[in-house]
């Protein structure tokens, strides 16, 4: 990896701890491999991001129907959905140092540090990474030797018991996808709306996944947040209705403020797809730590509503209105991750310029992403007059936006810098001449223009 990305990964890790926005999970205690906690800001920045996502894509549209599922499901959903068999990734184990790491990964990293080697040269199936892992020997990224055991699949989902029995009736996994929890409500949803198909159903929550190597920040990690959607569809309109969802997905990097130019499209060749796609595109972005999927868009048939009606013995078809015309519907699937577009939004914001001479970070992240629209500051914090129609302006502000910060540390200068730091796109600040003539100055974190707007303009 080229050094000055790295260090652009580094400068986001490190703000997005010092102000406030992720932590280490369980920091206090020494830290839990690929958990992260959101603090004041980021849980506002991940609202935000997840709110534009349902409005977009469930209030916005006729065609589409929110849910929340619970995240323990049956055992059963887990077994017939081909999870408990097929939800692997490739473990090998070092030899020498008997560190636990996925075999792709280290075939991917060996591939990005070889000069003429591409990783998507590799594929994914067991026998292809043994063979490779054979060729190539990678170096262990722990203790350097070349040492292997042979690759092995390792299931993801988090095992526990559901009750006060812990016997194999009992088993149930935490969701590795919130996938499930929709199919499973399909005929609930269908009995209760009688809707037309083409029509969605859309979900937001937490999955986990035992990761073998959680790695990248907020990238990759053990518990996450997903937003999906399952489309249902008439199987001859399929090609036609994953093409739109391509330009919806479009439509919302976009709406995340993404760059075009760094969004990119990678047709996932069969032996790479997951058990239950006929065509997946990744849409991938240009992370600092390299070009990497943000979500993913795959075609999954009627392979879950199919599984559900043989295995649960319930009805899954849709009668066409009108007709005898029965038939499972198809299903399109964005699936889109929560911590990943946050990722994305940050990667992007992030900025360093120079103002005055001096080096400036900031964050330009969108207006309707950034967790503080307007910092309210009286100029100074020792006079009370000051400070009594700064709070005016601050309480007419806040019932107006809500996302309102009083700030009154430091010189303006200070607070200015802080402001840009975590994005906050307008500082208003109250000065003596407030008093005279009911304005204040405004000033643009990225032009750091400053202008004088009457309160009642605001
Ligand atoms: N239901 C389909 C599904 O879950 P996936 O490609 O395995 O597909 C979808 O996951 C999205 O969830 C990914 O594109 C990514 O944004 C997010 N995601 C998956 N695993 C993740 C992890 N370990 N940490 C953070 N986000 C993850």
């Amino acid at each position: 990896m080229d050094k000055n990305k790295n260090e652009k990964m580094e400068a986001i890790v490190s703000l997005a701890k010092r102000r406030g926005f992720i932590y280490q999970g369980s920091e206090v205690y020494g830290g839990l491999s690929g958990t992260w906690d959101f603090g004041p800001l980021g849980v506002s920045l991940k609202r935000n991001i997840m709110n534009l996502w349902w409005k977009m894509f469930v209030q916005d549209r006729e065609d589409m129907y929110g849910i929340d599922a619970a995240i323990l499901m049956n055992q059963k959903v887990w077994k017939a959905s081909g999870h408990v068999d097929t939800f692997t990734d490739p473990l090998v184990e070092c030899n020498n140092c008997h560190s636990r790491l996925r075999a792709d990964h280290l075939l991917k990293d060996f591939a990005n540090d070889s000069h003429g080697l591409i990783h998507e040269e590799f594929s994914n199936t067991l026998e292809s990474l043994k063979s490779n892992m054979d060729t190539f020997k990678p170096a262990c990224p722990v203790c350097g030797k070349q040492d292997w055991s042979e690759p092995r699949t390792f299931n993801m989902m988090f095992k526990t018991h559901v009750g006060p029995v812990d016997d194999e009736s009992s088993v149930s996994y935490l969701r590795p996808e919130t996938a499930q929890g929709i199919f499973t409500n399909y005929k609930n949803v269908l009995d209760s709306f009688y809707p037309d198909l083409p029509f969605g159903l859309a979900q937001q929550g937490k999955a986990f996944r035992n990761e073998i190597s959680p790695r990248d920040f907020i990238f990759r990690s053990r518990e996450f947040e997903q937003m999906e959607i399952e489309y249902f569809i008439d199987p001859a309109n399929w090609e036609t209705e994953f093409n739109k969802w391509v330009g919806l997905v479009h439509d919302w990097t976009d709406a995340l403020g993404l760059p075009a130019e760094n969004v990119h499209e990678l047709e996932v060749p069969e032996a790479d797809r997951a058990h239950y796609s006929k065509r997946t595109i990744d849409f991938e972005f240009d992370f600092p730590i390299g070009r990497e999927e943000l979500l993913g868009l795959a075609y999954r048939t009627d392979f879950d509503l199919g599984n559900i009606q043989r295995e649960a013995g319930k009805n899954m078809e849709y009668t066409v209105k009108g007709t005898n015309t029965k038939f499972i519907p198809h299903v399109i699937e964005p699936s889109f991750g929560v911590e990943r577009a946050m990722m994305a939004v940050l990667s992007a914001a992030y900025t360093e310029d120079e103002v005055n001479g001096e080096k400036r970070v900031y964050l330009k992240l969108p207006e309707h992403l950034a967790p503080v629209k307007y910092a309210i500051s009286p100029l100074l914090k020792n006079k009370p007059e000051l400070v009594a129609k700064a709070r005016e302006v601050y309480d007419i502000l806040k019932k107006k936006h809500g996302n309102v910060m009083w700030d009154d540390n430091g010189n303006i200068g200070k607070r200015y810098r802080r402001q840009d730091e975590i994005g906050t796109p307008f500082c208003v600040v109250i000065d003596f001449e407030t008093l005279e003539d009911e304005a204040v100055t405004i000033r643009d974190r990225d032009t750091t223009e400053q202008k004088r707007v009457k309160i009642t303009d605001l």
